[in-house]
C-alpha cells in the first residue's frame, strides 16, 4: 500500500478492481501501478483499525474474480494471511521448520507431504503455530483436514532431463501402467472399477452422459466420447467447462457428468461440477492430483495416478486420462451387457502392451528431431485426423502452439473441403493422423485432396505401411494396434 506496510502476492485477477480503485483515489489512496493486484494492498490498509486480520476479511468481502492471495503486514512479519476464490491455494505444514504456501503441491515437496486444499470463501492464518481457516462470510473458524500426498520430492526433480516437459514425456510408459494397476482382470475379462461410485444398478439407468473439461483435459474427454459410445452404447455429449458453466445444460438425476482434469483445480471445471449437481446429476472426476478440490466435489473419483506433471503442457496427463476413459468405458460396457468378456479380454491384453510399445517409440528421438529441423521454419500448420483420431489432431495442434509458438488448427479431416482447404499450399504443411483403422480409406483420400494443393504433408502412420507412403512426404511410423486403442500410440 502507499506506506508500505501491506505486502500483497496475488494470482488471479481482480474483476471490480476499477470500481475500487477509484473509491480509493477518492480517499486519498496514491498507485504505483495500473495493476489489479496492487488495489488489494490499499483495500486492505483502507479497512485496517487496529485488526488487520479483520481488515483482510472485510477487503476479502470487497473482491470479486479470482484470486489466491498471500499477504505479510510489515509489523507482523511472523503471519502470513491466505484465502482462495477461484484459484487453487494450498498450504503446507511441518512440526518445526516452517509453513508453506504455494498454489500447487509439486513446490511443497522437498519440505513437506502434509498440506491444506482451501475451500472457495476460505481465508486463514498461518504462523508458527500452524495454520487457522475461518469462512470468509461469517468469520466463524473452521475446522479442516491435513491431506497426506502421496508423492515424493524424486517425483518432482528433472532427473537428468532438460525439462519437465521431456522427463514426462518419457514417464509415459510407467504412467500408463499405473493407471492400469490393479483395475483390471484380464483372465474374466473384466474391469475392476467398483470405487468409482458407479455399480451396476446406476450403469444401467444412466440415460446420457456429460463429459466437460478444458484444454487437453477436452480433447481427451472427446477421445473418452468415441470410446463410451461404442462399448457403453449410451449417448454422449462433450462440452468446454467454460461454455458449459455459463448456459443451461438439461441434466437430471440419470444424466452421468464426467469432469475431467489434472490439477483438480481449473475454475470452469469446478464451476460445472457445481452446476451438474445443483441439476441433479451424478458426477465423476477424472482426476490426477488427490485431495485437490474438485475430488471433494464429485460424487465418485476415477484417480489417473500420473503422478506431479509439472511441465505447463500437458503430456503425460493426457495418456492417462486416455486410459482412464478406456477402463471406464469398459466397465460400463460389462455392465450394461454391451462388451463381450472375451473382448474385454482382448483388450485389457492389447493396452497392457501399449507401455512397451511407446517405449520403443521413444528410443527414436533422433528421426523426430531430424523430422522437426525439416519442418521448424514453417508459420502454419494444419493437424488432421479422423473418428478417434480426430481429437489426437486438436491435440498436436495444441502442443505445437503452446510449445513452439507456431500457428496450427486442428481440424477433422472430412471438414477441409468445406472451407479450410483453401489454406492450403506450399507454406502450410499437413500433419495427417493415417493409421489403419475404420476410416483409413477415407483419411487418404483427404490427404491426397490436400497434396493437390501442393503442401508438405507429414503422416503418422502404421509402421511397414507401404501404401500410404506414395501419399507423404514424410513419416513417422507407430506400431500396429487395435484402432481403439490407436489414439494413445498417435
Ligand atoms: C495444455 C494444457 C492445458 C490444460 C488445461 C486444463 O497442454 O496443459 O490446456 O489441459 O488448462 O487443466 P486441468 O487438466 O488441470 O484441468
Amino acid at each position: 500500500d502507499h506506506e508500505g506496510r501491506v505486502v500483497v502476492v496475488h494470482n488471479g485477477i481482480i474483476e471490480n478492481y476499477l470500481d475500487i480503485k477509484e473509491k480509493l483515489l477518492a480517499s486519498g489512496h496514491e498507485f504505483s501501478s495500473e495493476t489489479d493486484t496492487e488495489i488489494v494492498a490499499h483495500l486492505i490498509a483502507y479497512h485496517d483499525r487496529g485488526n488487520p486480520f479483520e481488515a483482510f476479511m472485510s477487503a476479502l468481502r470487497e473482491l470479486k474474480g479470482a484470486y489466491a492471495l498471500a499477504i505479510l503486514f510489515r509489523d507482523q512479519p511472523d503471519q502470513i494471511f491466505v484465502a482462495r476464490k477461484n484459484c487453487p491455494l494450498l498450504v503446507g505444514i511441518t512440526e518445526n521448520e516452517g509453513q508453506f504456501v504455494a498454489s500447487d503441491v509439486a513446490p511443497m515437496l522437498s519440505y513437506t507431504r502434509d498440506v491444506v486444499f482451501l475451500d472457495e470463501n476460505q481465508a486463514g492464518i498461518v504462523s508458527n503455530e500452524g495454520l487457522k481457516l475461518f469462512c470468509v462470510n461469517t468469520g466463524e473458524p473452521i475446522s479442516f483436514q491435513i491431506e497426506r500426498v502421496e508423492w515424493n520430492p524424486v517425483m518432482a526433480e528433472k532427473q537428468g532431463y532438460k525439462h519437465f516437459m521431456m522427463k514426462e514425456i518419457h514417464e509415459q510408459p510407467d504412467v500408463i501402467r499405473n493407471t492400469i494397476g490393479t483395475r483390471t482382470s484380464e483372465e474374466q475379462g473384466e474391469i475392476l472399477l467398483e470405487d468409482i461410485g458407479i455399480d451396476s444398478a446406476r450403469a444401467r439407468s444412466l440415460n446420457r452422459i456429460v463429459i466437460t473439461a478444458c484444454g487437453t483435459a477436452y480433447y481427451a474427454g472427446l477421445v473418452g466420447k468415441y470410446l463410451l459410445e461404442k462399448a457403453g452404447q449410451i449417448p454422449v455429449d462433450i462440452d468446454l467447462a467454460s461454455e458449459f458453466r455459463y448456459r443451461d445444460p438439461i441434466l437430471d438425476e440419470n444424466t452421468l457428468v464426467i469432469a475431467v482434469s489434472q490439477s483438480g483445480e481449473t475454475a470452469d471445471t469446478l464451476a460445472a461440477i457445481d452446476l451438474a449437481k445443483q441439476k441433479g446429476a451424478h458426477t465423476l472426476g477424472i482426476i490426477n492430483v488427490k485431495g485437490s478440490t474438485m475430488t471433494r466435489k464429485v460424487n465418485g473419483t476415477l484417480y489417473i495416478h500420473a503422478g506431479p506433471e509439472i511441465g505447463v503442457a500437458s503430456t503425460k496427463a493426457y495418456m492417462a486420462m486416455l486410459v482412464a476413459f478406456q477402463l471406464l468405458s469398459m466397465y460400463l460396457g460389462r455392465l450394461r451387457g454391451n462388451l463381450e468378456a472375451e473382448r474385454c479380454r482382448e483388450l485389457i491384453h492389447d493396452l497392457k502392451v501399449i507401455p512397451q510399445l511407446i517405449e520403443e517409440m521413444l528410443k527414436e528421438k533422433k528421426l523426430v528431431e531430424e523430422i522437426a529441423s525439416k519442418y521448424m521454419n514453417f508459420s502454419n500448420f494444419l493437424f488432421l485426423g479422423r473418428d478417434i483420431n480426430y481429437p489426437t489432431a486438436l491435440e498436436g495442434a495444441l502442443k505445437l502452439k503452446e510449445i513452439s509458438y507456431i500457428h496450427a488448427e486442428g481440424y477433422a479431416a472430412g471438414e477441409m473441403k468445406h472451407g479450410p482447404i483453401a489454406l492450403l499450399d506450399k507454406d502450410c504443411p499437413v500433419v495427417a493422423v493415417m493409421t489403419r483403422g475404420p476410416l483409413y480409406e477415407k483419411i487418404v483420400s483427404n490427404v491426397q485432396e490436400s497434396r493437390s494443393r501442393d503442401c508438405r504433408v507429414l503422416g503418422i502412420i502404421t509402421k511397414n505401411d507401404r501404401q500410404v507412403l506414395h501419399h507423404v512426404d514424410d513419416a513417422l511410423e507407430v506400431p500396429d494396434i487395435d484402432p481403439v486403442l490407436s489414439p494413445l500410440i498417435n
